[in-house]
């Protein structure tokens, strides 16, 4: 077989968008957005538009980077700390009702991949 430099960049195109694809399949973007409309999120939160809170895509941009990020968002939806609100007033912010550990991890995984 005759490696030319092409056939070995065409090689390394695949690999990559394959790596890049079961990195994504491993959100269940559905599953996600099914408890997020169960427990009022959007009332509250756009994927990419601010509403009352702020737009997930935002909160992404912010956490992504954050080796921590994924630990301090699910600690954000099961402690009921203060949030701060577009106007200004403070309240605790909503716990996220559900006691499957993983299908609350999918849901913080999917808002930090917006
Ligand atoms: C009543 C309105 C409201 C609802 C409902 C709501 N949020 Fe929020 N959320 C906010 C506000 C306001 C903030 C901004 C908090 C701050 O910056 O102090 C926020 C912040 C966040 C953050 C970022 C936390 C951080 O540390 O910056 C995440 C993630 C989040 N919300 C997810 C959710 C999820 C998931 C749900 C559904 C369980 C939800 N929110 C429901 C108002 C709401």
């Amino acid at each position: 077989m005759n490696h030319s430099p092409l056939h070995l960049k065409m090689l390394f195109a695949v690999v990559l968008t394959v790596a890049c694809f079961s990195a994504q399949a491993a959100v269940d973007v559905d599953a996600a957005k099914a408890l997020a409309k169960q427990n009022n999120c959007f009332r509250c939160h756009g994927t990419d538009k601010d509403k009352d809170g702020p737009a997930w895509n935002k909160i992404a941009a912010k956490f992504k980077a954050d080796p921590k990020g994924e630990e301090k968002l699910l600690h954000h939806l099961s402690s009921g700390e203060t949030a701060k609100f577009a106007d200004g007033h403070e309240e605790a912010h909503p716990i996220l009702k559900s006691d499957d550990a993983s299908a609350n991890q999918n849901l913080v995984d999917w808002i930090l991949s917006l």
